[in-house]
């Protein structure tokens, strides 16, 4: 199949590169490439004739996003709209990549793809948004991920939480993490993984839950990253309120997929994944 990535730079577009290059000619578009805000910018997707189109850019600072709709919606609503008209033009599968945060953290269990999204903060419902924008073209995958750490590290989030307790613990800083606030980490070459299965596999059109297995709380996964590595900073929980940061988040926002086992994919426990990342980006060895 032909693939073109839009983000092919970034955290989720790295790895997909990698991964999709193995059987798949894939074409890499950067930000100078592409602007999603701009139809005509977009219309180079049609120049590649793409089969898949994977769109992973965004605007997903959290609480930037507060301070910034107008380019919160821009990017990860428009943007989808626009890609999401192309691809159907094209009658070219459309991939959005989304997010855990379309939901409001109330369940206290696993979100699967059949709860109703109720996002509450701007980025959360700019991403929701994208999702009706992705359903115009019938041909559609919207991947919901959380979480994401991988060796490319995100853009503007100054890599991802691992390498920042990572960096904090080397030079001797105090850290303090929160500890009510659960998510599923996910490992952006597992995520990778099972976007090619979904397209290989030709499973149905619709909406995915691609997170690693099992959940934990931000601290449990700061806890985890230095028992592998063998660091011992100063480590204290603390509550989401002391944090005061701008965007509200779900307090329990991990996901589960009950869609995929049934076609015989699965992704694996975010411990083992959190071990092999940090044997790959090099903290320790295998
Ligand atoms: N990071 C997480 O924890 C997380 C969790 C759940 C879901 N997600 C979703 O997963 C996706 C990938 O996340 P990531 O961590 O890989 O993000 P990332 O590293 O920031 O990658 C996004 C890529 O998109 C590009 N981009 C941004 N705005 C663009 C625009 N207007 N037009 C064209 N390209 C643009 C960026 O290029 P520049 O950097 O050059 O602008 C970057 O290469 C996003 O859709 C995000 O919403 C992320």
């Amino acid at each position: 199949m032909k693939i073109v990535i839009i983000g092919s730079t970034g955290q989720l577009g790295t790895d997909l590169m990698k991964t999709l290059q193995h059987g798949h000619e894939v074409i890499g578009l950067i930000h100078k490439d592409i602007e999603v805000t701009d139809y005509n910018s977009c219309l180079i997707l049609k120049k590649h004739h793409p089969d898949v189109i994977i769109n992973t850019a965004a605007f997903h600072k959290t609480d930037q996003c507060e301070e910034e709709p107008l380019r919160t919606f821009t990017v990860n609503t428009i943007g989808s709209g626009n890609v999401g008209k192309i691809s159907k033009e094209m009658e070219a599968t459309n991939i959005f990549i989304s997010t855990d945060y379309v939901f409001d953290g109330s369940k206290n269990e696993p979100y699967t793809e059949d709860d109703i999204p109720t996002p509450i903060n701007t980025y959360g419902i700019s991403k929701l948004a994208g999702e009706y924008y992705t359903r115009q073209n019938p041909k559609h995958y919207i991947i919901r991920l959380a979480s994401l750490f991988g060796v490319a590290g995100a853009s503007g989030k100054a890599g991802n939480f691992v390498e920042t307790m990572i960096e904090k613990a080397k030079k001797n800083e105090s850290l303090h993490v929160v500890d009510d606030m659960w998510m599923s980490p996910t490992y952006t070459k597992d995520a990778a993984s099972i976007i090619k299965k979904i397209i290989e596999l030709k499973l149905p059109f619709g909406t995915y839950h691609a997170t690693n297995q099992g959940y934990c709380t931000w601290f449990q996964f700061a806890e985890e990253i230095f028992k592998i590595t063998d660091l011992k900073p100063s480590l204290t929980p603390i509550k989401t309120h002391q944090l005061q940061s701008k965007a509200k988040r779900p307090k329990f926002s991990a996901l589960r997929s009950t869609k995929l086992p049934k076609y015989g994919v699965q992704m694996r426990e975010w411990k083992e994944a959190l071990h092999d990342y940090l044997i790959e980006k090099g903290h320790i060895h295998a």
